[in-house]
């Protein structure tokens, strides 16, 4: 049964920023899995706020990036990489972190798949994730099952449209890479981040409507400690 977490629309980014420098500072060494996206924006902004009054500390935690677009230069502003490095991880103090990006650069997609996966089979405390609009997780696009690996997918069209259109992506990506449900359900504690009125309808979805590929943020209710953490505007479709 997941834990759902309603904030108010202006508190829900610095609650979910609380509570994990809270988690941070109980277990310093977390093994993190962090997505990128409109979502998490505004709480890496109140985590670096956090970070800068000694209270997030990041020091010693681990990073791994939940996904990445295959095919987009390095310099390429809505590469996942590059927007989590530019929203959080190079503005905290005092680093280092340890970030696991993935080897789009150096590897072929299968190859940097399987060593993505690698790193995170080291085990994940908390993996965040957000919410598709078409229900998927990370790149976990519909029809992905609760087994399915870490690997290279084909994007859905949305995803593709998202990295241009709201991400900024000189090219439209039409294959990334990403931890595999398989991965994100062995992850000791997952909270899911939703927040927006566009959110509702999928958000209903994925905690009330069949627990089922089609939607794969459906399956993240197999999982024992999943967490919803959730603001108003996203949660007006729950009765
Ligand atoms: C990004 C990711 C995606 C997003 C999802 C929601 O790393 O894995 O699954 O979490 O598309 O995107 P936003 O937060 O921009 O609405």
């Amino acid at each position: 049964m997941a834990q759902l977490t309603v904030l108010g629309p202006r508190d829900w980014a610095d609650g979910v920023a609380q509570r994990l420098a809270e988690r941070l500072r109980r277990e310093p060494r977390l093994r993190l899995c962090l997505p990128t996206g409109d979502t998490p924006s505004p709480v890496y902004e109140r985590l670096v706020a956090l970070n800068r009054e000694g209270l997030a500390p990041f020091g010693q935690a681990t990073i791994v990036l939940l996904d990445e677009y295959v095919g987009l230069p390095p310099d390429d502003p809505a590469r996942c990489d590059a927007r989590l490095r530019r929203e959080l991880l190079d503005l905290l103090e005092p680093g280092p972190v340890t970030f696991h990006a993935i080897s789009v650069d150096e590897l072929a997609p299968d190859a940097a798949a399987e060593a993505h996966d690698a790193v995170a089979a080291e085990g994940l405390d908390l993996a965040l994730v957000g919410l598709g609009l078409n229900g998927h997780v990370g790149f976990n696009e519909p029809g992905s099952t609760a087994d399915s690996p870490t690997r290279a997918v084909d994007l859905a069209g949305e995803s593709r449209r998202a990295a241009t259109a709201r991400y900024g992506a000189g090219a439209e990506p039409t294959r990334g890479i990403t931890l595999g449900m398989a991965r994100l359900l062995n992850a000791t504690d997952v909270w899911l981040l939703v927040s927006g009125a566009q959110k509702a309808t999928i958000l209903q979805r994925t905690l009330v409507g069949p627990i089922s590929a089609d939607c794969p943020a459906s399956l993240l209710r197999g999982h024992p400690r999943l967490r919803v953490l959730t603001e108003e505007g996203a949660t007006a479709k729950l009765s």
